[in-house]
């Protein structure tokens, strides 16, 4: 299926092995998935990972009643299902996501698709398929706390100051809860830590910020949760 609005994430979808590695040193605590269960309980629900890439996250939801992972990029589709035998992974993208109306409680996304200001379309399609009292969470960047925001204000430049603002102002405007979670990024060596930032920046802005932190092997990492609820 060929979907017109997908835009191939060049991290995940450019390097899957080495976002592979990125993910796993992501929150190592599991504060972030503990804000996501708070804001949006999925034991014994169904639960929709949207633009779920390789299928990471998917093993986090056990508990739900059903898991399915929507993906667009067909080099990943086959990554995330043969991931998790127990979810079902859908070729869709946030405009078009193959379930019917009202047929989910959780629809989260997790750095993908949701960039405003053009995800109107991605926010209706969601609506449409949560069933009242459901809810939609995002995953997003923190611009404003932690290390790695300081690495996104340096790579945007000018742009900076729009980053975190103008997203949070497309939420608010639609009647958004706003979460932050200060968590981290923990690598197993600096090889790793330092292939992952290449791939995430610029290298003049990575490598500045390594040659900075000269024993570094992860950084704080903030995160923002928008959530929607339908009803
Ligand atoms: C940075 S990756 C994150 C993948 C995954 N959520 C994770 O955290 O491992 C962004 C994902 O969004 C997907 N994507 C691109 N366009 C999309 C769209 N229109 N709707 C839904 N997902 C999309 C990409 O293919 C990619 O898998």
């Amino acid at each position: 299926m060929q979907l017109s609005d997908f835009s191939p994430a060049p991290n995940q979808g450019g390097n899957p092995e080495l976002y592979e590695i990125e993910n796993r040193a992501v929150d190592p605590k599991g504060l972030v998935l503990g804000a996501l269960a708070e804001i949006a309980p999925w034991r014994g629900r169904s639960l929709v990972d949207l633009g779920c890439g390789s299928g990471f996250w998917l093993g986090c939801y056990a508990d739900a009643a059903e898991v399915i992972g929507v993906e667009p990029d067909p080099g990943l589709v086959p990554l995330a299902a043969a991931r998790d035998a127990s979810a079902r992974v859908l070729t869709g993208s946030a405009e078009h996501i193959p379930l019917p109306d009202a047929s989910v409680d959780v629809v989260h996304a997790r750095f993908a698709y949701f960039w405003p200001p053009r995800c109107e379309p991605g926010l209706q399609e969601v609506l449409r398929v949560l069933r009242p009292g459901g809810t939609l969470v995002v995953i997003d960047n923190d611009w404003q706390n932690g290390d790695f925001a300081e690495l996104l204000r340096a790579s945007a430049g000018s742009a900076a100051m729009g980053g975190g603002v103008r997203t949070h102002a497309w939420w608010s405007e639609r009647g958004a809860e706003r979460t932050e979670v200060l968590s981290e990024w923990a690598f197993d060596s600096r090889d790793d830590f330092a292939a992952v930032l290449r791939m995430e920046f610029p290298d003049g802005t990575a490598d500045a910020w390594l040659e900075q932190h000269p024993e570094a092997t992860g950084l704080s990492y903030g995160f923002v949760l928008f959530s929607v609820r339908q009803g």
